[in-house]
């Protein structure tokens, strides 16, 4: 696929000044603007109208500062309950913060109503799931190309090819979901998410419901993805899935607890340990058993 461009933003209910003064002005393209701008995101689910000291109230997020810049590839950590899902689905505009400010592509999504955020959402996102979620009926292409339809694009079958092709899967384009692998319906759910061109591709424990070697498989795709020019985030609970990306964003009760490249992960992992735990943290495989093991 083309490395990534901006998706066409003129259908959207929102004042595109920014959007369009960041594609043209020329000293914006000099210095790139974060392709994600996150400041003091809070997210509470139940209790009031304000928090009011309501003890039902669950603070999954609790002030995520967060930048992420364009063709970066970082993986979200942590373990169950840490706010990972709630952070993928703010970031993917899937849902709003009820504190804090987010910009998207130059987009200011922070208090975007329900239809204003699924059009931005459709514009700048690809999302993948653990789940695959493909129509069972339908053959992979037109699986793929099922957001464009929905656009009504001219386009989509040849779209939807080039994005199965993408993903290693062009000799597949016939085949139903039931006649794929487990591993090859993951790839037709990515080429799904890729064929919009997205700003940022999501994927929220991807490698979830596949066995090791299929899962690594799906990250070596991010990573030529991602080598390719295209944004990724991936969340995952598994340290050697996080490992595979260059960046790592560590969650815990709702607070970023580390941000930082894997090779400074792996140095400090070395640092605190031992001698005897160094040497086996050095051994091939062994991330399994660093301390932010799941
Ligand atoms: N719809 C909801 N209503 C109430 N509480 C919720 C809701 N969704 C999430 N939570 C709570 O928010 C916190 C963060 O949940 P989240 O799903 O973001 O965690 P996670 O890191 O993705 O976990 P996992 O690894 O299990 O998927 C948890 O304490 C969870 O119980
Ligand atoms: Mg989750």
């Amino acid at each position: 696929m083309a490395e990534q461009t901006l998706p066409n933003a003129t259908q959207l209910p929102i004042p595109m000044t920014s959007l369009a003064s960041a594609a043209a002005d020329p000293a914006r393209l000099a210095a790139p603007q974060p392709i994600v701008a996150m400041h003091g995101i809070v997210k509470r689910y139940g209790g009031g109208a304000d928090d009011g000291g309501d003890t039902t109230a669950v603070y999954a997020l609790r002030g995520v500062d967060l930048t992420i810049r364009r063709g970066e590839f970082v993986a979200i950590v942590g373990p169950s309950g840490s706010g990972k899902t709630t952070l993928m689905n703010i970031l993917g505009c899937l849902d709003v913060a009820d504190r804090g400010r987010y910009v998207l592509a130059g987009v200011d999504v922070s208090r975007l109503e329900d239809d204003a955020l699924a059009k931005v959402r459709n514009h700048f996102v690809g999302f993948v799931f653990q789940q695959s979620n493909l129509l069972a009926r339908t053959s992979a292409v037109d699986n793929v190309a099922l957001p464009l339809a929905y656009r009504g694009d001219s386009q989509r079958h040849a779209k939807a090819l080039a994005a199965l092709k993408a993903v290693g899967l062009e000799r597949r384009a016939g085949h139903r979901p039931n006649q794929l692998s487990g591993g090859e319906q993951q790839r037709v759910a990515i080429a799904r998410a890729l064929v919009t061109s997205p700003a940022i591709l999501l994927a929220d424990e991807p490698t979830g419901a596949l066995d090791s070697k299929t899962g690594a498989g799906i990250m070596a795709l991010f990573a030529q993805l991602h080598a390719s020019g295209r944004t990724v985030i991936v969340v995952t609970h598994d340290p050697r899935i996080a490992d595979l990306a260059p960046r790592q964003v560590h969650l815990l009760d709702g607070r970023i607890v580390l941000d930082a490249s894997t090779a400074e992960i792996h140095a400090r992992r070395l640092d605190d340990a031992s001698p005897f735990q160094a040497i086996a943290m050095a051994a091939p495989g062994a991330a399994a058993a660093s301390p932010e093991a799941h």
